[in-house]
């Protein structure tokens, strides 16, 4: 085939032959001085896709001599780019997806195991965030996610899991995250996770989740276009609470903690008020100028929260916070936003290595004057323009000087169409990279 020229070796490309009774795919890795993890995982994505498309049910892949990376490299790029692409969601539908039962790895010795164990364990909360995700948002109420991270307290035996519920809100006076869901028929909840696997240590990860089970927009409505997909809003909230039992079932030397803001934004007469002042946990007020920016009130909630009793030695905070921030980086990149160099390295070198993409974006200071309020503290939108940065800013005002970054992934959480090892719909986004970084804090 190669001779022939039918088959030239680029990235992704797939050629199926057969000898006898036995099916043979080649897969390409492309020009062999490129070869990278990210390229091993495509490659091998393509492989899956090969075989899903056929309806294989099992198959068996030969792990490929790749001279330019380590053992280590390429066997995570064979077993991600593998393990990542066999997912679908197909709970509703009677023509099912088939994902293999089984699959051969050939040229694996016994000694890779555990490298192999350890990347299917985290691959395993990313198709657990992917299923969250992608179910109806009635299936995934606020109150159905809190089960959620019960459940994890019960399967690990090493996390220890809180819920405020409504009324716990209302004496912390969590009055932002109360605002945002009065327009709806369901209870909010603050689900806290956590796993303290150094407690030698006064290093303590706090990373904090949008946990919007629906964004209709509230009274500020969203069109029919924006709002079909705000399922997705609580990808953040499951992706930290997924990362913190994943952190726990490694038994990574770090003490993290999740805390999931969950509520639903709907509408009703009971809905808040664009125009009306609330007030946050923080003490400070805030001017609803827009019930859709409502990512950043319920964080602003839970910031302030883990701030003043969880003794972070710093915050992230993720979630589906701007649509600003999929015009500007894309549906494949996350933005990142800090203040702290040091955040920032370690973020980046999680990313690098994970494949998920993050980009730094600045904080300029300066337009923290159009988060200002006539009659308030603070008002939660003001404009379009660089609003992501305002959401930022705004985020930033709740974190009282703890060195803290935002992760905003709207973009990569909710995919419009399958991309490599990527599913389309629920990505599972960020769940790697954040247990490389446990792992590297
Ligand atoms: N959940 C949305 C952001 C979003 C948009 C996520 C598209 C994924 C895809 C968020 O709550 C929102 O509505 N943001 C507003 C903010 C605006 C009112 C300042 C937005 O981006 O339009
Ligand atoms: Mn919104
Ligand atoms: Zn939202």
């Amino acid at each position: 085939m190669l001779k022939s020229g039918d088959f030239k070796g680029k990235l992704g490309e797939v050629s199926l032959f057969y000898l006898g009774e036995e099916r043979i795919a080649l897969v390409g890795l492309g020009k062999e001085d490129a070869v990278s993890v990210e390229m091993v995982r495509r490659a091998f994505a393509a492989a899956v896709r090969l075989a899903q498309g056929k309806k294989y049910p099992t198959v068996n892949f030969v792990f490929p001599n790749v001279k330019r990376l380590e053992r280590e490299e390429a066997l995570r790029g064979f077993f991600e780019g593998i393990s990542l692409t066999n997912y679908a969601f197909s709970q509703y539908k009677k023509d099912k997806a088939v994902v293999l039962k089984a699959a051969g790895l050939i040229g694996i010795d016994k000694k890779d195991l555990p490298l192999l164990e350890k990347l299917q364990a985290v691959i395993s909360g990313v198709h657990f965030v992917r299923d969250l995700v992608n179910g109806n948002s009635d299936d995934k109420s606020p109150q159905v996610i809190g089960e959620v991270a019960l459940a994890m307290e019960k399967r690990s035996g090493r996390v220890k899991t809180t819920l405020l519920d409504r009324k716990a809100l209302e004496k912390e006076k969590m009055g932002l995250i109360l605002a945002v869901n009065r327009g709806s028929s369901v209870e909010p909840c603050v689900a806290i996770v956590s796993y303290q696997g150094n407690p030698k240590s006064k290093d303590h990860v706090v990373l904090v989740g949008k946990g919007i089970t629906y964004d209709t927009g509230g009274l500020n409505l969203k069109l029919a276009d924006g709002m079909l997909t705000m399922k997705s809003d609580m990808a953040g909230a499951a992706t930290v609470l997924e990362t913190v039992r994943v952190a726990a079932d490694l038994g990574l030397k770090v003490n993290v903690t999740a805390v999931a803001a969950l509520a639903e934004n709907s509408i009703d007469g009971k809905s808040f008020k664009p125009g009306d002042v609330y007030r946050s946990h923080s003490g400070k007020t805030v001017e609803i100028t827009n019930t859709d920016a409502e990512g950043r009130l319920v964080l602003a909630d839970a910031i302030s929260y883990a701030v003043d009793h969880l003794k972070p030695s710093c915050v992230i905070d993720v979630g589906t916070l701007t649509g600003a921030i999929v015009i500007a980086l894309g549906e494949e990149m996350a933005g990142l936003f800090t203040h702290d160099e040091k955040l920032a390295d370690q973020l980046l070198a999680a990313s690098k290595a994970s494949g998920e993409l993050f980009w730094r974006m600045p904080i300029n200071q300066d337009y923290s004057d159009m988060l200002k309020s006539e009659i308030a503290d603070l008002v939660n939108s003001a404009g379009r323009e660089g609003g992501s940065i305002k959401c930022a800013l705004f985020l930033q005002e709740f974190t009282k000087g703890v060195p803290w970054a935002h992760l905003d992934i709207a973009g990569p959480a909710f995919l419009t169409k399958p991309k490599h090892y990527n599913t389309a719909k629920g990505s599972g986004f960020g769940v790697r990279t954040l247990v490389e970084f446990l792992e590297g804090f």
